[in-house]
């Protein structure tokens, strides 16, 4: 099979991360846990935690700026902002409608894509169709989280595994040099949604003082079937992505996984065929900020010179929902 051609490109990129570090000692001092356990389990060193007083529409906001600065893009051109974000501000309005009155984007339609951890993958996908459908040209996607803010700081095995920060993407019409966005393979399945979900806090449950007093606004998780989960679909949809962009694992020079534990990467990026020193790996220092870390990520490895002009990138991501994609993209 041919590699398609891409409707869209990744034109810029951007981050935010809070200056706020958090070791294992740090959450050892607060919590039964200690820095061995959470490296040994999870890989994760440290994270970075937002002051109460920083939302993540401005976290946003700042990754925003700065994929909208090295694409060249003014405010006043962005067609469509789409925010994934597991952690809005308030209920109402949406957190980009926040972000669009902070970044005075003013000519775009802007609302909130809730798929957890997947949100940015799902994200690039919608602003991929809304210009293959001619609707406009240019997209800036952002994912924004502020997980401290929904973590039961009481529940250690959850607590310790979560960060905050945003990253950002302007996605703009291809040139047809062959740049873009080669495939994508998305999937969901609600019947699991269980298995990672904050109970209390909607509309089913509003809150009230018992939702407080048990956290039940917070998010609850069962860490291992979450595990075995994981791994099952990032490695299908990985196949599948390359699959559609007529692509084999060798042709990918860089895997760029979501960042949850190191042992789930390790073994997305083993059944994937894609040996390590190809794979992009920040969860050591941020935690997993959900579908912020993926843009993270991207920017991070295009900053290292791990990406750059016509390499070919895999990104892979699973979260709540449960929700997984994977998809090829070509700089
Ligand atoms: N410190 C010390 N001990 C702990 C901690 C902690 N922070 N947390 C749990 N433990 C204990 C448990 O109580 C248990 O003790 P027990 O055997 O006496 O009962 C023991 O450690 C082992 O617990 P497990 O849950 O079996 O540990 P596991 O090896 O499965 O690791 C983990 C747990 C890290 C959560 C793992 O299952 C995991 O990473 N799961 C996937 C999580 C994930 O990716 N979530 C994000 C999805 S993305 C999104 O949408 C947000």
């Amino acid at each position: 099979m041919q590699t398609p051609m891409p409707i869209v490109e990744i034109a810029g990129t951007g981050r935010f991360l809070p200056d706020n570090v958090v070791t294992n000692d740090d959450l050892a001092k607060r919590m039964d846990t200690s820095d061995e356990w959470i490296q040994t389990r999870t890989g994760i060193r440290e994270r970075r935690i937002a002051p109460p007083e920083l939302w993540a529409a401005q976290m946003g906001t700042e990754a925003a700026r700065k994929a909208m600065e090295k694409a060249g893009v003014e405010p006043g051109e962005v067609d469509i902002l789409i925010v994934s974000t597991a952690t809005p501000d308030r209920w109402l309005p949406s957190t980009a409608c926040d972000m669009q009155s902070l970044i005075g984007c003013d000519n775009a339609l802007a609302f909130d894509l809730m798929a957890a951890c997947t949100g940015h993958l799902y994200a690039l996908t919608m602003a991929e169709g809304y210009i293959a459908a001619g609707r406009g040209e240019v997209a800036l996607v952002v994912a924004a989280e502020k997980m401290s803010a929904i973590m039961d700081w009481d529940d250690r095995s959850t607590a310790v595994l979560f960060g905050d920060g945003a990253g950002a993407a302007v996605v703009r019409k291809a040139d047809g040099s062959g740049r873009g966005i080669l495939s994508s393979h998305h999937r969901s399945d609600g019947k699991l949604a269980e298995l990672l979900y904050r109970p209390g806090g909607g509309a089913v449950e509003p809150l009230s003082q018992t939702v407080l007093d048990e956290g039940r606004h917070l998010l609850k998780m069962e860490g291992r079937e979450i595990f075995k989960n994981a791994v099952r679909s990032m490695a299908e949809a990985c196949d599948l992505a390359l699959q559609k962009a007529g692509l084999t694992a060798s042709d990918i020079d860089l895997l760029v996984p979501h960042q949850a534990n190191i042992r789930i990467i390790e073994a997305t990026a083993k059944y994937a065929g894609i040996p390590m020193d190809k794979v992009y790996v920040n969860v050591d220092r941020y935690g997993n900020m959900s579908s912020a870390t993926v843009p993270i990520a991207f920017d991070e490895a295009i900053e290292q010179g791990r990406l750059g002009p016509g390499s070919t990138a895999m990104t892979v991501a699973f979260g709540a929902g449960l929700t997984w994609g994977a998809m090829t993209i070509r700089l």
